[in-house]
């Protein structure tokens, strides 16, 4: 769907939801004046936020702001590690569970606060013992399994920078990241469970560190033998062994300043290579923990299960640093939501009594293909509260999530925001905002938002354009790693002072925002942002390719579908086989989530007569509609030869 054609399905939507009265009446924010309050006066707001967490040394300035750098709790002192695990040891949530794992063949780990910290302290122990130091850059390449949450925090316990890598992304994905980081130490597992297969992250790891500069691979025994790991004397270090071998002792946390660097996570941008987003310790945590309790309304007796990869931000914030701040029990799962049967989330959530679920609209979609005959089959009554997060959520997705998911009682938080911005930005306060299916409502306390014309003015309600964000907030991205000139231009270049989403949408009547995508060559494949130039650049590395454009055509469960256009030098022919080491070339440099839909061959690409490649245009063939003003282009013609061969092709 185009822009304008989601708006106008959206625009048709004026169902609205009230929160319950009994959520309205428990909900940790019911209390409609906070907007007011946090408005008139956001330091003040986020300064009572940063309260929630503990301290070892006050800050003495809530906020420095040097556009675009800020600086948020000045001069205080933490630790984040010590804020999500050491201090609930010390009170009654001791023996809570922190951390429900399960594994895709039923097996399950339960992890209490204190048993999680004495894991955490062995896994410090052993980074110690490694050689990394307070500021360096650790490297994670795991699966869904405890060891990735433990190395986390266990990286913050030091002071130690974590880079987490998604587990599906390739060697070659890896090795840049690393080489970016210039990371000392890579964990990773001898492999990953998924549907039933066994994947070799430990062979992608190996490729990844040549020529790098990781000086050991600490390798978690996952699998066992049937994952037939290749062991390097030279560089791998079994972490079962190594663990053993640690004191029993616990580790002194490093006092960490509010602004020292918590983890870096990498995303794609519209051009060049995936930017390293680096989050601090005081304002990313304060962040998360504000929402957590606000958004997602956590309470102690709340079994909270995003879905979300850790590999991704809405993983690292929402199944790491938000619940556990907050005392919270997170679940996570490694294995797929087919596995053994389409039901499979759905047991979940009725083993563990999940209460707050929060998944990607993708997900909701495929549930709903599969249909609701799966979900019935569980006692779902558990749940209070949902949430979606990573795309626009259309109004019959979110209509069938509230009512088989959601049993037509739980409010749905629809979050939006992004890598960069650490912590849900728009969406309802589920005590307080009345919904509307598919809009994410409003911007939360502390956030100020809008949206903005060409000019910079903002809109007036009815309209739409650039979502933008007027002043700083604890959880923003503070640089990208290496480049801060890239920073400066990626987010603050429109605009003096305020950050630019690259996301465009539309203001309706009573001020409600309506996310309509992106504005830029990003993708978004079930949720997950690639940057069409990333695309690009692995095809034209073929040598039989002359140039490739790479579009996101809509699509009814992806969200978006990838579409890649190729042409060829004049020796090479179009053949099944090209296509094929094509799209092998994709996935081999960045992963399987990049696998292109189609791959088009075509004599040419529709330019302008400044050189620009019109990816509007190709979006426009691809989705089988008029194509848009072609008064720009170079050779007209290019586009009716480009019609033929789509038709071809489909
Ligand atoms: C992009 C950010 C941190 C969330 C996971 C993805 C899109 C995200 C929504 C939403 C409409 C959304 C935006 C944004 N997006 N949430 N609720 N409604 N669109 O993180 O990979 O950094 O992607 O995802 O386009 O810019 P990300």
């Amino acid at each position: 769907m185009s822009n304008t054609d989601r708006l106008n399905t959206l625009l048709e939507e004026d169902r609205t939801f009230e929160p319950p009265e009994s959520f309205k009446a428990q909900a940790n924010f019911n209390d409609p004046s906070v907007y007011e309050r946090a408005a008139n006066d956001p330091e003040g707001y986020w300064a009572e936020q940063a309260e929630y967490l503990s301290w070892f040394k006050p800050y003495s300035e809530v906020l420095n702001w040097n556009p675009p750098h800020a600086e948020w709790f000045v001069d205080g002192k933490l630790n984040a590690a010590y804020n999500c695990v050491d201090r609930h040891r010390e009170g009654p949530n001791k023996n809570k569970a922190a951390i429900i794992w399960e594994g895709e063949q039923g097996n399950s780990q339960i992890f209490t606060y204190d048993m999680l910290g004495r894991e955490v302290d062995k896994a410090a122990h052993m980074l110690k013992q490694l050689g990394v130091n307070k500021g360096d850059r650790v490297a994670i390449y795991l699966p869904m399994i405890p060891e990735l949450p433990i190395s986390m925090l266990a990286c913050a316990k030091i002071g130690a920078i974590h880079s987490v890598v998604f587990a599906a992304y390739s060697a070659k994905a890896l090795n840049d990241r690393i080489t970016d980081t210039e990371a000392k130490l890579l964990i990773t597992s001898d492999g990953s469970r998924r549907s039933g297969k066994i994947l070799p992250l430990k062979d992608n790891a190996d490729k990844a560190v040549k020529d790098t500069t990781v000086e050991t691979t600490l390798v978690i025994n996952n699998i066992g033998p049937d994952a037939n790991t290749a062991w390097n004397k030279a560089l791998d270090v079994d972490w079962g062994t190594l663990k053993q071998k640690m004191p029993t002792t616990p580790l002194e946390h490093e006092e960490m300043d509010a602004e020292d660097p918590l983890f870096i996570l990498y995303t794609s941008g519209t051009t060049g290579k995936p930017k390293g987003i680096v989050h601090t310790t005081g304002g990313y945590l304060t962040g998360v923990n504000h929402s957590v309790r606000s958004i997602f309304d956590l309470k102690d007796e709340d079994v909270f299960w995003c879905t979300a990869d850790i590999g991704w931000v809405t993983g690292h914030s929402y199944s790491v640093y938000g619940p556990l701040s907050a005392g919270g029990t997170s679940v996570m799962y490694e294995g797929g939501p087919a596995y053994p049967e389409r039901d499979r989330f759905w047991d979940i959530v009725e083993k563990y009594g999940v209460t707050i679920f929060y998944t990607a609209p993708t997900s909701i979609r495929t549930f709903m293909k599969w249909g609701h005959e799966y979900v019935e089959k569980h006692d779902l009554s558990s749940l209070r509260l949902l949430g979606t997060v990573g795309e626009p959520i259309n109004p019959e997705a979110w209509m069938w999530y509230h009512k088989y998911v959601g049993g037509e009682k739980c409010p749905i938080v629809d979050t939006w925001w992004q890598t960069e911005n650490g912590s849900a930005m728009i969406a309802p306060l589920p005590g307080i905002t009345t919904t509307k299916p598919g809009s994410a409502t409003k911007p939360a306390p502390g956030i100020i938002a809008d949206i903005f014309d060409g000019e910079g003015n903002p809109v007036e309600p009815g309209n739409g354009g650039y979502l933008v964000i007027k002043q700083p907030w604890p959880s923003m991205l503070r640089t990208v790693w290496g480049d801060d000139q890239r920073f400066k231009d990626s987010y603050f270049g429109d605009y003096d002072g305020i950050y630019t989403s690259g996301d465009v949408a539309h203001k309706d009547k009573d001020g409600y925002i309506w996310i309509l995508g992106r504005d830029d060559d990003v993708i978004n494949v079930s949720g997950h942002r690639l940057g069409a130039s990333e695309l690009e650049s692995a095809i034209v590395s073929h040598d039989a390719v002359a140039e490739a454009a790479v579009i996101g055509r809509s699509d009814d469960i992806k969200g978006e579908a990838i579409t890649a256009f190729v042409t060829l030098k004049e020796r090479a022919q179009s053949s099944d086989e090209l296509h094929d080491e094509i799209v092998a070339q994709i996935v081999d440099q960045i992963g399987k989530i990049a696998r292109p839909d189609e791959v088009i061959f075509t004599a040419s690409l529709p330019k302008t007569s400044s050189a620009k490649i019109m990816r509007r245009l190709l979006r426009d063939i691809a989705e089988g509609k008029a194509v848009g003003d072609t008064s720009t282009l170079e050779d007209p013609s290019v586009v009716e030869d480009l019609k033929e061969k789509y038709a071809e092709a489909e």
